[in-house]
């Protein structure tokens, strides 16, 4: 199973990718995890990234198709994974079906969890996540337990800096025209699922759970 999650900037795609990863037993692999974690343990990737992630722009194609080629490769992708935030351009699109190419894969899945702006813009200024595990919230619509305490883990609830709204304007304009296009670019090749992801996560699980099965009664 080689599935992509595609949507905008808070569509769910994090939110439903942990839980399905963990039932369909592959690797969530998250390019925007990955770039936090090296600037976190501020690695010379990690620098290099900075200044796109906190201003929302897209970090170059040639950098985030490395860094996916690497962790592809590594053993426990080999028997599947779910890519979350890549791809993100049409570039990276030809490289990874080149990477999967070079192994005789293919990807199995292409899933479009879509959602109208006016949501995505709530959902993204009112998210808050954990310092410490990662874990999602959000202040009005999926609070923890405590208030500013991580339900998993009882960590700090912090902002994420692209979550303010200067950055989430930016975000949604970079990624605007280029998810449509690779919308078209996999629904061309009949692999694109579409997903209606304004529902409550409990439905929208469902929904990718069934299509990820087969299951279209
Ligand atoms: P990344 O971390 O991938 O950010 P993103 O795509 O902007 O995605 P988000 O994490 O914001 O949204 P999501 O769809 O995962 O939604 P979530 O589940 O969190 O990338 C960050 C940056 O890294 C990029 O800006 C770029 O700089 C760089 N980058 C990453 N990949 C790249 C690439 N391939 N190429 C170039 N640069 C790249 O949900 C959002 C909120 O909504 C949460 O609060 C959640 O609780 C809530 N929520 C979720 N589902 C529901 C629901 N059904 N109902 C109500 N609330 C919900």
């Amino acid at each position: 199973m080689q599935v992509v999650f595609l949507g905008l900037p808070g569509a769910g795609k994090g939110t439903q990718a942990v839980s399905i990863a963990e039932e369909f037993r592959i690797p969530h692999i998250a390019t925007g995890d990955m770039f936090r974690e090296a600037q976190a343990a501020k690695t010379p990737l990690g620098k290099e990234v900075q200044e796109y992630l906190d201003r929302g722009l897209l970090v170059p194609d040639e950098l985030t198709i490395r860094l996916v080629r690497h962790r592809l490769g590594q053993p426990d992708a080999r028997h599947g994974f779910l890519l979350d935030g890549f791809p993100r351009t049409l570039p990276q699109a030809k490289a990874l079906d080149d990477m999967l190419a070079e192994e005789n894969l293919a990807l199995t899945h292409v899933l479009y969890l879509e959602v109208s702006q006016a949501e995505l813009l709530q959902r993204l200024t009112g998210r808050r996540v954990c310092s410490a595990c990662g874990a999602n919230y959000h202040v009005t619509l999926h609070q923890p337990r405590i208030e500013g305490t991580c339900d998993r883990c009882g960590s700090a609830l912090i902002q994420r800096p692209d979550d303010r709204p200067e950055p989430v304007t930016v975000r949604l304009q970079e990624n605007l025209e280029r998810t449509g296009m690779l919308a078209e670019f996999y629904e061309a090749r009949g692999l694109l699922g579409k997903i209606d992801g304004e529902g409550p996560i409990g439905h929208v699980y469902d929904e990718i759970r069934r299509a990820l099965r087969g299951d279209h009664s």
